[in-house]
């Protein structure tokens, strides 16, 4: 095992390749897949977004994947250290070490907002397991959810939800800290340990869902919405948006994987491990679009319902479903867990920079980054109630409508991801020495060459035209 990161706190490293794996799995796989994905592809209008979205999976994010897990390794450091060993081990400027802090600035404002969300989840698993608690105590242990309540009751607590601030700042504060206290319990003790338990708990429950989804629900309905290509909906804003949501969903350019990377031995293969982190996330992105579409069809919601949608269907599905109160607590806790096993990815990026740079404990530079992410998702809270009038970049066309945490997610995801995204490519594609590239990757001559095409020619050809034509006329219209 061989880890330098954080060396300055005794980090240890991964202990073995399924460790790891858990771990980016688990820093995949988050409200990325269960949230923003059924979200973005409600609004966008369903199957157009899914096929571009599996298209920039597959040919940029999974060639990223490998590059930045392969980059992190190679330099053994926090984000923007491990670039900077490789610039100079390269013999280029060290200034693409800015790449890195991009990607830990981008990794730090989504925690910021990612947290708030979170925050939601754990207001049902507060509500569920109060409602199951009284199933159980009336005898009925397989009663549905929320028995006795209409459709409307149940998807208008969401808005009672965002009412109320001091409630959403609570919850808030709530995941923060337990992403604190994970982190702050080092790479192997809390963080492999919280991936190797919470994982594949997940995936069990959200198969079981998507079956009686599919059983009960609208299922051919929701299939023909996401698997049904129009193009009429495709615009340059949707294929930004796609773009976007691919980068977020990997974990990438967000300063999570390069960290990560830097913990991982040097006898483990990069490429296939690559692969099932790709292939992982995108399996759970489409069950989830496949568990959620079937039930906004029966219930007559809008696919296009926006942030609050998932909590808004998933608990009328638990309240007609047998034993419909207890999956849905099980349910939210396990979101719960997959929200916090990539919370805490989103964390240990800025952690681990903070520790090398001024040799802190851990424990004191996970609070303190962890802290001021929670004063500025304090804001997003508060952009739902008492700032509710707020447009923080209402000047610019795509963001006129957006309130604080949509703004602050949009900016993330259609900017700041996208422009990581091409430095990595740039950087590992032009200017790392390509024969450590090639050893750290360890593909085959073929193999290799295919990915150095996408990485130095696909990714940046498609990222900077993304970006052009996705926010250049916003800019101006
Ligand atoms: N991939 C996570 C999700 O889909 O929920 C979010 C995320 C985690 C983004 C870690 C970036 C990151 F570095």
């Amino acid at each position: 095992m061989v880890s330098t990161a954080g060396t300055q706190s005794g980090e240890q490293g991964w202990s073995s390749r399924s460790a790891f794996i858990l771990a980016a799995v688990g820093a995949a796989v988050g409200l990325g897949n269960i949230w923003r994905f059924p979200t973005l592809a409600g609004e966008s209008g369903g199957g157009a977004f899914v096929l571009v979205y599996i298209g920039f999976v597959v040919l940029l994010g999974l060639p990223l994947v490998l590059s930045e897990i392969m980059l992190g390794r190679a330099g053994g450091e926090d984000a923007i250290g491990s670039v900077e060993n490789v610039a100079r081990e390269s013999g280029v400027s060290t200034r693409w070490k800015g790449l890195g802090a991009l990607q830990i600035t981008s990794g730090f404002l989504i925690l910021s907002f990612y947290s708030v969300v979170a925050g939601w989840v754990i207001n049902y698993v507060y509500l569920a397991g109060g409602d199951f608690l009284g199933a159980v105590m009336s005898g009925d242990v397989f009663a549905g959810a929320f028995a006795g309540e209409t459709q409307d009751q149940i998807t208008g607590r969401m808005g009672d939800l965002f009412a109320d601030p001091t409630r959403l700042i609570i919850l808030h504060a709530i995941f923060m800290a337990a992403t604190i206290w994970i982190v702050a319990s080092g790479v192997h003790d809390g963080i492999e340990k919280a991936a190797t338990w919470l994982m594949p708990a997940f995936f069990v429950l959200l198969v079981i869902i998507t079956i009686y989804g599919a059983l009960t629900g609208n299922f051919g309905e929701a299939v023909a919405f996401l698997f049904t290509p129009d193009f009429s909906k495709l615009s340059p804003v949707v294929l930004n948006e796609a773009l976007g949501q691919a980068l977020f969903s990997l974990s990438l350019a967000a300063g999570g994987l390069l960290t990560y990377g830097a913990y991982v031995s040097k006898d483990v293969n990069l490429a296939p491990t690559a692969g099932m982190i790709a292939m992982a996330d995108t399996t759970v992105a489409i069950l989830a679009g496949l568990m959620i579409f079937p039930i906004v069809f029966a219930v007559g919601l809008d696919p296009a319902g926006g942030p609050a949608l998932i909590f808004q269907t998933l608990p009328v599905a638990f309240n007609e479903m047998p034993a419909g109160a207890l999956v849905g607590f099980v349910f939210f806790i396990l979101i719960f867990f997959a929200a916090l096993t990539s919370s805490i990815s989103l964390l240990e990026g800025p952690t681990a920079w903070v520790i090398d740079k001024t040799g802190w404990a851990r424990k004191k530079a996970a609070i303190v980054v962890g802290l001021v992410a929670f004063a500025i998702g304090v804001t997003c809270a508060l952009g739902y109630n008492v700032w509710s009038e707020v447009r923080p970049l209402g000047f610019w066309n795509i963001f006129a409508e957006t309130d604080i945490l949509d703004t602050l997610d949009g900016f993330t995801g259609k900017i700041m991801l996208p422009l990581g995204a091409l430095l990595v490519a740039l950087f590992v594609g032009w200017r790392a020495d390509a024969n450590m590239v090639k050893a750290q990757t360890g593909l085959s001559d073929g193999m290799f060459l295919v990915w150095r095409f996408l990485v130095a020619w696909a990714a940046p050809i498609a990222v900077s035209l993304v970006l052009l034509f996705g926010l250049v006329p916003g800019l101006l219209g």
